[in-house]
């Protein structure tokens, strides 16, 4: 496509926000923490400059709309997630808001206005690292976000509603970050593909299909501890021994079913000392599946195996589900638009599924959602080494540049 999608920009601007982090040699950025809003700052300026209004919502989502050929017409909305997780990757959810205000650029540069207007949104917690709940920007932004989830609180002890005063923001008026239903049209979103499919296939851009839905646990296993040279081997209550043991049955049953991902993520022992026998273990749980059914299924044999593991080791098991969202689907006729746009850019069009969670996931409580992927070097995220090539950064704006030239809202006339 002869655009002027500048890719240089686009991973400068990467590069500026990899800055915005908690720590000097990483990327950390949790929401409404200093960093949240330096990179917040950072955005409001290039959404400016792409000849957008901005704001930051009731949430602290950064928001830019560009005007269609009249004021006030309905949306079609852009976007991803601004945070990331701890010591994290630096395309993850950035790229998406980037490639976005890149497209507006584009198409203010050359005074173009389109038949819809175009809302562009930098999500503020997608990945839930900081309270524990993920997709607290889009919640707010679907208007499905639960007063209740202002309960939650941090590592700290602080909560999600203090949070919010302090970084500015009024919890009460969470509900004005809401975008009304019929001013929005569809929900796009680009995102490297956290995986190693199209890498392997030698193809810049797919078409994603669906998300796969996703159940998040913490955990809790308290036995009784003691001293690590005098209490007998047998007849322990060693409550780390016992989550090795469980976590080992985890992984061999999502190894041994197909389309089921499960994952123990994180552990803290306590007292955590090594003369100790481990009183208490807490650990996180992550269970995924294109299909609800085999996910629901694998969490009640997970549960019901902590159960009689805990009572087998003679440990009380506290399972807390800290949150579940079903498989969402992308929808096809966005789907449809996208695959256009790939096969006009001269690709082939690839579908594939999503392990990860995504925005999308809420904003499909909102509007119908589609999204495209791009590869990323091995397909490894939620790291630091994550990586992609300038060339599959462009394809994947022009193919989002080109989706938004020929966006057609449902319902309207395909020529
Ligand atoms: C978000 O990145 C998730 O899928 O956990
Ligand atoms: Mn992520
Ligand atoms: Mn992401």
């Amino acid at each position: 496509m002869n655009n002027s999608i500048n890719v240089l920009r686009i991973l400068s601007r990467v590069e500026q926000l990899a800055h915005c982090s908690e720590q000097a040699d990483g990327m950390t950025r949790v929401y409404l923490s200093s960093e949240h809003r330096m990179a917040n700052e950072r955005v409001l300026e290039w959404m400016n400059e792409a000849g957008m209004t901005c704001h930051v919502d009731a949430v602290g989502n950064v928001v830019g709309r560009y005007e269609g050929l009249s004021p006030g017409l309905p949306s079609l909305v852009l976007g991803s997630h601004l945070d990331t997780v701890r010591d994290g990757g630096r395309y993850d959810g950035i790229l998406g808001v980037l490639a976005a205000i890149e497209c507006v650029d584009v198409l203010n540069a050359q005074s173009q206005r389109l038949g819809f207007a175009i809302t562009v949104i930098g999500f503020a917690d997608e990945e839930g690292v900081r309270f524990q709940s993920t997709y607290l920007g889009s919640r707010a932004v679907a208007g499905v976000f639960d007063a209740e989830l202002l309960q939650l609180k941090d590592a700290q002890g602080m909560g999600l509603g203090e949070a919010m005063r302090e970084f500015g923001l009024n919890p009460e008026k969470i509900h004005e970050a809401a975008m009304d239903r019929q001013a929005v049209l569809a929900y796009m979103e680009l995102h490297i593909e956290q995986g190693p499919v199209l890498e392997r296939e030698l193809l810049p851009v797919g078409v994603v299909t669906g998300i796969n839905g996703a159940a998040r646990y913490a955990v809790t296993f308290k036995g009784e501890a003691g001293h690590a040279g005098t209490v007998p081997m047998v007849g322990r209550r060693d409550a780390l021994a016992a989550a090795a043991e469980a976590i080992v049955w985890i992984e061999n049953l999502a190894l041994n079913t197909p389309d089921l991902t499960a994952t123990v993520g994180a552990i803290r022992a306590l007292p955590g000392a090594l003369n100790v026998i481990a009183g208490q273990v807490e650990f996180s749980m992550d269970v995924r599946s294109a299909h609800d059914a085999i996910r629901e299924k694998a969490q009640k044999a997970i549960e019901q195996e902590l159960n009689n593991l805990c009572d087998r080791r003679h440990l009380s098991c506290h399972i807390t589900l800290l949150q579940s969202t079903k498989a969402t689907a992308c929808a096809g006729w966005l789907q449809a638009q996208v695959a256009s746009a790939i096969s006009v850019e001269g690709h082939k069009v690839r579908y594939l599924p999503s392990g990860a969670g995504h925005d999308a996931v809420m904003m499909n409580q909102l509007t119908d959602v589609g999204m495209i992927f791009i590869p990323c070097l091995r397909g490894i995220s939620h790291n630091p080494r994550e990586s992609v090539t300038s060339h599959d950064v462009q394809v994947g704006c022009e193919v989002l540049l080109r989706f938004i030239s020929q966006f057609k809202a449902l319902g309207e006339n395909h020529d």
